[in-house]
């Protein structure tokens, strides 16, 4: 229970058998050079007095919307299309995917080692001077550009490949302004809140990331282990830090929770969201060896006017506590509480604390992992009251856990009342001011 409490608080923490039936599709005019419908139709290009149009609007990344091809010619009475749709970054690559219709249907082409659709007519259309092919697509989640090629034939009805009017046009449409592009606020990355929220991560330390558009929808990462390993995606969102993966284990649209990814590098660090082939501007951070800070929720009752009191639990079955539940350290309105007294061991959990090692001296992953054996903070980690040093008896990873560091901390001989808890990692004060209200 005591460690639930910690983590739900990180958790806010193509052949010529083509015919009437439909084009072969691979013959837009579209790249690398597949030629148009004048490879087997011998006819004029461009040039019958007819005219042939896409007409489509910008569009919403990964959103379906009806493209509609014109293909007009007087006296003319059969007609046939094909249209292609390309990413405008790589006129090669399909842009999207095509839903057939009652006369069109779809066929691939392999182009450069990948399948690109091709919408086409299925039979040829029986129709006076003009006909318009309305065509069911699906945008691809790129919202860089897309770029359609279509060719049509006018044809004269003999029935022969000879005497037909080809015409091939394109058109390139680009998405629509605020599609689904994730976009982090302004000053949107700070460590967990409910640790302080400080402006400034380090390796294994877990961030909050605030703003629009980050997922469609609330995702946590319950399902997404492999093994003790923590998901670096929920869905198709996932963050990068310094360019590597981070373990991800919330999502909303306004809000991801992420742990920074193990690395040495320290300084100015882009944090980039992603969502499908969308992703944000980046946000720069600073990264630190360490940022630690201890759990400390500036919110009634752990905050008055003005103080910020830590959090401090009590094991089970400690006299004085319920039987279950969360058990807290001081005198707060509304929750399970009792004040201190020296010798009483507190828990409390923090995030950042660096490198941990087990008990033979090796160093543990502190980042993407679940911790499953004891071990240390490779820099002590010390608490006073006031000026009272007192004893640790761990200070290491929360095991079963992932990033969350666990303190046992006895209660040194100190008088009661309302007194100053100073944290500090290796030499450096963690910098939260602190207070914990001691009994007698
Ligand atoms: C590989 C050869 C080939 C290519 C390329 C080709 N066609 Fe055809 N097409 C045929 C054949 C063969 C027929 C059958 C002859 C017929 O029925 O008149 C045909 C028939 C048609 C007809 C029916 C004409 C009629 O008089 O009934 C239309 C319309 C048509 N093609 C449109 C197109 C369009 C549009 C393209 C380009 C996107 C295209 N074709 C590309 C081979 C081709």
């Amino acid at each position: 229970m005591r460690t639930r409490l910690a983590m739900a608080f990180l958790m806010l923490p193509f052949s010529l058998a083509a015919n009437s039936a439909g084009a072969p599709g691979a013959a837009t005019g579209a790249p690398p050079s597949e030629g148009n419908c004048t490879r087997c139709h011998a006819g004029t290009v461009n040039s019958g007095g007819g005219s042939l149009a896409i007409e489509a609007s910008t569009y919403q990344p990964g959103q379906r919307q009806t493209i509609r091809v014109r293909l007009t010619q007087e006296n003319r009475s059969r007609f046939g299309f094909a249209l292609t749709a390309r990413l405008r970054s790589n006129r090669q690559a399909a842009a999207g995917t095509f839903t057939a219709g009652s006369d069109t249907r779809i066929s691939n082409d392999v182009i450069g080692g990948a399948q690109v659709p091709y919408v086409t007519h299925s039979p040829a259309r029986n129709a006076q001077g003009t006909t318009t092919w309305e065509v069911e697509w699906t945008a691809p989640n790129d919202p860089g550009g897309v770029v359609f090629y279509a060719a049509g034939n006018a044809a004269n009805g003999n029935f022969n490949n000879g005497g037909d009017s080809i015409y091939t046009t394109t058109l390139e449409i680009a998405a629509a302004a605020g599609g689904n592009r994730p976009s982090i606020n302004s000053g949107g990355v700070v460590t967990a809140t409910a640790f302080g929220g400080a402006g400034r991560g380090a390796s294994g330390s877990w961030l909050e990331i605030y703003g629009s558009n980050l997922s469609p929808e609330e995702r946590r990462w319950d399902s997404g282990f492999q093994g003790d390993n923590a998901p670096t995606a929920l869905g198709d969102v996932s963050v990068l830090i310094n360019n590597q993966p981070a373990p991800i284990s919330f999502a909303t649209p306004g809000q991801i929770n992420v742990q920074v990814p193990d690395s040495p590098a320290t300084g100015n660090v882009q944090v980039v969201v992603r969502r499908g082939t969308e992703q944000s501007d980046a946000f720069t951070l600073m990264k630190l060896a360490e940022a630690p800070a201890v759990l400390a929720p500036a919110v009634a009752p752990f905050r008055d006017n003005d103080r910020q009191f830590l959090v401090a639990l009590y094991p089970p079955n400690t006299p004085g506590c319920p039987a279950t539940g969360d058990c807290f350290a001081g005198n707060f309105a509304g929750v399970a509480s009792r004040l201190p007294r020296p010798g009483d061991t507190l828990i409390v959990y923090g995030v950042g604390f660096g490198p941990v090692q087990n008990e033979a001296g090796q160093r543990l992953p502190i980042a993407g992992q679940i911790i499953r054996q004891l071990n240390r903070t490779v820099q002590p980690v010390r608490f006073r009251f006031g000026q009272t040093e007192a004893q640790l008896t761990y200070s290491g990873l929360a095991p079963n856990f992932i990033g969350l560091y666990q303190f046992n901390v006895v209660v040194p001989q100190v008088a009661a009342g309302v007194t100053e808890i100073e944290v500090s990692l290796g030499s450096t004060n963690i910098g939260q001011r602190l207070f914990l209200q001691i009994g007698q």
